[in-house]
């Protein structure tokens, strides 16, 4: 059984949750899994009504009583700065060790891609996205606040522990799942602390994984090259802050933020599922938000929860819809959200 703890969230958040559990029900109905739902109320309106961003008596909850968390997005333009964003998605990654932000690229049609005629169009790689350090752990800050004289620091955190971890993880799924080259994406050349102890560590890893060929990139390069020749990549690791700037890059180069899932894990046990979009406050209420990227999120919990059977034929349903032409205005279709759920569930019953 995966115990399965949904936080909707903000925006479009609850659109596509809605879809994507109706999903994961059909598959328990259809005997593909052993699932049970428990909804929590986190996000802007939470906030705003009770103070709560989340508790320490939730994250409690969250951790001990559910196998799995399934997000759907959080951020909202009533709370500046994203406060309750932060406590509550960066809080789950950090208070629960997710440190891989598994973020898959796999162009699953070739019409979704802005290069469909630029002729690379088997594009199929996985961003590993170092997710509990970098510039996102709040160390530095304000002073002087508001007067001439002020200062902001934000420090980019690295640790040997960290970057071998992820890079690891990144080596240890390129074997598993047969794939022959890891790239690392980094910015040794500007910023030589931080990514030197990652271009260190990466080539010691590299060293133990003969079988595999590794290269290091600077970002601002790879970043050109994910779109000049984006069907040579396997599998890329990268730091937490070049992670997020990719993800959407590799998301547009797959059909858009309507399509990107992802996977935010530990290993040893905790796990956050969500697309990689956000709230996109403006498409919501309007029936137009592409619920696939929540849906392809909810194939890999079911994936990592052991269900695989349950995870292939989700992702089958969701190419099904693809081929099918049936989608959401983003990716060139006339369905609504609920429509392209109702029929991707339909076709997995
Ligand atoms: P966004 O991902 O919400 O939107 C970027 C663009 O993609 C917009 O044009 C939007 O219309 C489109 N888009 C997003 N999801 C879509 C979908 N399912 N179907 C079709 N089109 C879709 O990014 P943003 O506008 O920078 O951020 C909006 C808010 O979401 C901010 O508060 C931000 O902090 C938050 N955010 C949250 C998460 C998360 O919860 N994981 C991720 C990113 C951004
Ligand atoms: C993501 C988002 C988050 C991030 C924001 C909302 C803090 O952009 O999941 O990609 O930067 O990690
Ligand atoms: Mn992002």
């Amino acid at each position: 059984m995966i115990r399965v703890a949904l936080i909707p969230g903000d925006g479009i958040g609850p659109e596509v949750v809605d879809e994507a559990r109706r999903v994961l029900e059909a598959v328990a109905t259809a005997g593909l899994a052993e699932l049970v739902f428990g909804e929590f109320p986190h996000g802007a309106d939470h906030y705003l009504s009770t103070g709560e961003t989340l508790s320490d008596e939730t994250f409690s909850v969250l951790r001990d009583d559910y196998d799995a968390i399934l997000l759907g997005a959080v951020g909202d333009p009533r709370v500046p700065a994203g406060r309750h964003a932060r406590d509550i998605l960066l809080g789950l990654r950090f208070r629960l060790d997710l440190f891989i932000n598994f973020r898959p690229a796999k162009l699953r049609a070739p019409r979704l891609s802005p290069l469909r005629n630029a002729g690379d169009t088997a594009i199929d790689f996985v961003i590993f996205r170092e997710n509990t350090e970098g510039m996102y752990t709040g160390a530095g800050g304000r002073l002087r606040q508001g007067t001439p004289q002020e200062v902001a620091v934000s420090e980019s955190i690295a640790t040997r522990f960290g970057v071998e971890r992820i890079v690891r993880a990144a080596f240890d799924y390129a074997k598993v799942s047969g794939r022959g080259r890891v790239t690392l994406g980094d910015k040794a050349n500007a910023v030589p602390h931080v990514y030197g102890l990652w271009r260190d560590v990466f080539t010691e890893v590299a060293a133990e994984y003969p079988g595999i060929e590794s290269e290091m990139r600077y970002v601002d390069a790879l970043a050109m090259e994910l779109v000049r020749s984006p069907g040579r990549f396997e599998v890329i690791v990268t730091e937490n802050l070049l992670g997020d700037i990719l993800s959407d890059l590799s998301a547009e180069l797959t059909g858009g933020m309507g399509v990107a899932p992802s996977a935010n894990v530990n290993p040893a046990g905790g796990a956050l599922y969500e697309p990689v979009h956000g709230s996109a406050p403006d498409l919501v209420g309007k029936g137009v938000a592409n619920p696939m990227a929540a849906i392809l999120s909810a194939a890999l919990l079911l994936r990592d929860g052991g269900a695989t059977d349950a995870a292939k034929r989700v992702e089958e349903a969701v190419d099904a819809a693809l081929a099918e032409h049936i989608g959401t205005p983003d990716i060139g279709g006339t369905a609504t959200t609920t429509e392209v759920g109702e029929w991707i569930a339909a076709q997995i019953a």
